[in-house]
């Protein structure tokens, strides 16, 4: 076990790492690595700085791994990590559960991302209580195993949502480490924050109030992150020009910040012009086909988790709207869309996946001939698959409900072959930065988000092309690594 004498200089906190297990049935364990902006921030750093990632166990795979390493010096093995240090938390399983899908995406998610059909829910019950008190010791977990890694005035990057009461947790314990949140997600206003029980919004707020910072994708949810800290606590909130926001509570002051989290465009560029790639956009261009007069297919492509506020259901009614309202692309246009699975463990999504299903099979009866499939849906994770929808994109949609950031937004006009036209919701956080090049829309209205489809099937080519390199340029303004580095170095300041 790493000793708080010695200890780590860096430290992440979430609840998904960097790598995950699977569990064979003669015992052996197959790793396999994710990526994302932590993973690229903390190769930046290079293994020397012995930075320390920690993160839960999430499936038997991992808890098998976690125990092993357990047994040893804490560390799962750097070969399956690619180097780096991960301490892997062997929570309960029950008690992950809880606080994993009881509490972080069923209720934080759901609150964030407003995403409740209110007349029937939330309604917060004696479950709800059993729940809140499993996230309290899930996130108490990562607090111990956070105070016992690091040395003496460490840095410690706690991530999103899950583990909102780490950072105060963490300042009980360890008082000399300097300790910042970041929020993935959106921050929901005021009025719907306090649908939470009064004291659990409270506790939430007090939780990242308890580190030195708060940052977040954009100055949208970094504003409503302070509103909530006024009308919940009565916290004060200074403004100090465009720079930052501070939020005073009980003595102490919280910096906010804001950090819009970029598209890695090298790596993308690289992985994008792969073989397996180059395969994957062959058997895509043979099933979109041409239309009667020899020519390609036009394109709508969309790639997210199957995730409620990703608005899949909407975009596919938008895309019928288009082929009833405007017969002429029939047969002229295929709508691509990627929806990989998703937090399955939980009912409604479970729901939301059939539905998507059903809906794009609805389409394809109604409009569909014997040349021409319509909607082209796949549910399977693929990512050379995405990477090759990226490339030959004429039109990217992109329509969430909310979203803290959305790189889909980012990475399609850098991927994309011959421009494309991005389709954006004003309520996506993307939206605050390729506002001026996207097809802006209201992700509830369907006949704009229409109307915005059938004007992005008809930009000139070289609007289109000019549209997405610049696109590309903002969308690439802040890469994962200097993401990362910018707030390490604004803990220290
Ligand atoms: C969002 C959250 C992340 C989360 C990801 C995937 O982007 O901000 O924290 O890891 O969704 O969700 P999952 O529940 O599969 O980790």
């Amino acid at each position: 076990m790493v000793s708080s004498s010695s200890g780590a200089q860096v430290l992440v906190a979430s609840n998904r790492g960097p790598v995950s297990y699977a569990l064979g049935a003669d015992g052996t364990l197959t790793s396999r690595r994710g990526g994302g902006g932590l993973v690229s921030g903390l190769s930046a750093i290079g293994s020397d700085a012995g930075a320390v990632w920690v993160c839960a166990a999430l499936g038997d795979g991992d808890r098998e791994a976690a125990r092993r390493a357990a047994a040893g010096d804490g560390l799962l093995d750097s070969a399956d990590t690619g180097g780096q240090q991960v301490r892997m938390l062997d929570i309960p399983p029950e008690v992950f559960a809880d606080a994993y899908n009881g509490i972080a995406n069923s209720v934080l998610w759901f609150v964030h991302h407003l995403l409740y059909q209110t007349p029937l829910e939330p309604a917060f019950d004696a479950d709800f209580r059993a729940q809140w008190a499993a996230y309290e010791a899930y996130n108490a977990a990562f607090a111990d195993a956070l105070a016992e890694a690091a040395a003496p005035g460490a840095a410690v990057l706690v991530q999103d949502y899950h583990l909102t009461l780490v950072p105060g947790l963490l300042r009980e314990r360890r008082p000399d480490l300097r300790i910042g949140h970041f929020s993935h997600t959106p921050w929901a206003p005021p009025d719907y924050f306090r649908l939470l029980p009064d004291d659990v919004a409270a506790e939430v707020l007090r939780g990242i109030l308890g580190g030195d910072r708060a940052a977040f994708l954009t100055r949208r949810w970094a504003e409503a992150f302070a509103e909530c800290c006024a009308v919940v606590l009565g916290a004060e909130v200074a403004r100090d020009g465009d720079a930052g926001l501070r939020v005073t509570y009980e003595g102490r002051t919280t910096r906010l910040g804001v950090h819009g989290l970029g598209a890695d465009a090298d790596f993308l560029r690289d992985r994008s012009r792969q073989p397996d790639v180059d395969d994957r956009l062959a058997d895509l261009r043979e099933q979109i086909g041409t239309d009667e007069d020899g020519a390609p297919r036009r394109t709508i492509v969309r790639v997210d988790r199957t995730e409620l506020s990703k608005n899949i259901v909407r975009g596919l009614h938008a895309y019928r709207r288009l082929l009833t309202d405007r017969p002429e692309w029939r047969g002229r246009v295929v709508h691509i869309a990627f929806a990989y699975p998703s937090r399955q463990d939980l009912a409604v999504y479970r729901e939301y996946t059939e539905e998507v299903s059903r809906v794009a099979g609805e389409i394809n009866d109604e409009f569909g001939t014997d040349g021409w499939l319509p909607v082209v849906l796949h549910v399977k994770d693929d990512f050379a698959r995405s990477l090759a929808a990226y490339r030959l994109a004429d039109v990217a949609l992109v329509n969430p409900i909310r979203d803290g950031m959305n790189l889909v937004a980012k990475e399609v006009p850098v991927v994309s072959e011959a421009g494309c036209a991005l389709v954006l919701s004003r309520e996506a956080g993307a939206c605050a930065e390729l506002a001026d090049d996207a097809l802006v829309v209201n992700p509830y209205d369907i006949e704009a988000t229409a109307g915005a489809l059938h004007e992005a099937l008809t930009m000139p080519q070289d609007e289109r092309a000019d549209r997405s390199k610049r696109l590309a340029m903002a969308a690439t303004a802040l890469p994962p690594a200097r993401w990362f580095l910018d707030q390490l170095a604004a803990l220290s300041a």
